[in-house]
């Protein structure tokens, strides 16, 4: 992980749960009701969300994220005790709005202005990311917003990073996939896109397959590392 320069790129592609979008912010929404216990509640949250899809698509019995969003819910909900049924519409409710990073709307500008295509490629449904996408106002910024559910199978399978190769019409090579989840990044360069590892919580590197290019802390530098003029 020593580049600080990606030649040749034609596309940045971003992962959108916790590398645009910041998926604690439902529960911490909530913490005036959960108190102590919103960031238990989002870690329990995400972290069975995510197994989730990882186990149904080795059992090939795809649901949708929004589905599996909700049934993580309620496995975290009733691991820590919290029986409210109307707290729990209001935590799925919040997670169609969720809080858009700071530097986000601008980087996406940028890349954009600098001629470079932009997409997410994402496991979320498309009724959730358009709902993101709109209450976060980047719509704009993008030409493109992908979404795993085509089909019916989770990243980290390749057919889901191929998506992103055939939709945007270019090479795995010369697309530069940015995600803060680290599992992501692995399996990103696993599949042959340059990889920008967004850790913006200071996690260790994960022990598995691929080695992205790049690790940054937040988006902000990333159009000056894809060459974009002005930058
Ligand atoms: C995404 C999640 C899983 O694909 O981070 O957006």
């Amino acid at each position: 992980m020593t580049a600080t320069r990606l030649e040749g790129i034609g596309a940045c592609v971003f992962d959108a749960y916790g590398t645009l979008f910041d998926v604690n912010a439902a529960a911490q929404h909530c913490a005036a009701d959960l108190g102590d216990k919103w960031l238990p509640l989002a870690e329990l949250w995400r972290g069975r969300q995510l197994q989730y899809t990882w186990l149904r698509s080795l059992m090939e019995n795809y649901a949708d994220f929004w589905q599996v969003t909700g049934e993580a819910l309620d496995f975290a909900m009733e691991a820590l005790d919290l029986n409210d049924s109307a707290l729990r519409d209001r935590l799925m409710e919040l997670y169609l709005q969720l809080d858009c990073y700071p530097e986000v709307g601008d980087v996406l500008r940028r890349l954009q202005d600098g001629g470079m295509k932009t997409a997410i490629l994402s496991n979320g449904s498309p009724g959730m990311l358009q709902a993101a996408v709109d209450n976060a106002g980047i719509g704009g910024a993008l030409d493109a917003v992908i979404s795993a559910d085509q089909i019916k199978i989770y990243k980290t399978a390749p057919a889901v990073y191929q998506l992103a190769v055939d939709q945007l019409d270019v090479a795995a090579s010369r697309i530069c996939f940015q995600s803060s989840n680290a599992w992501d990044a692995h399996a990103a360069s696993n599949f042959g896109f340059r990889v920008v590892w967004v850790n913006r919580f200071a996690q260790a590197r994960e022990r598995l397959p691929g080695n992205p290019d790049v690790m940054l802390d937040s988006l902000e530098t990333l159009p000056s590392i894809v060459g974009v003029a002005g930058s």
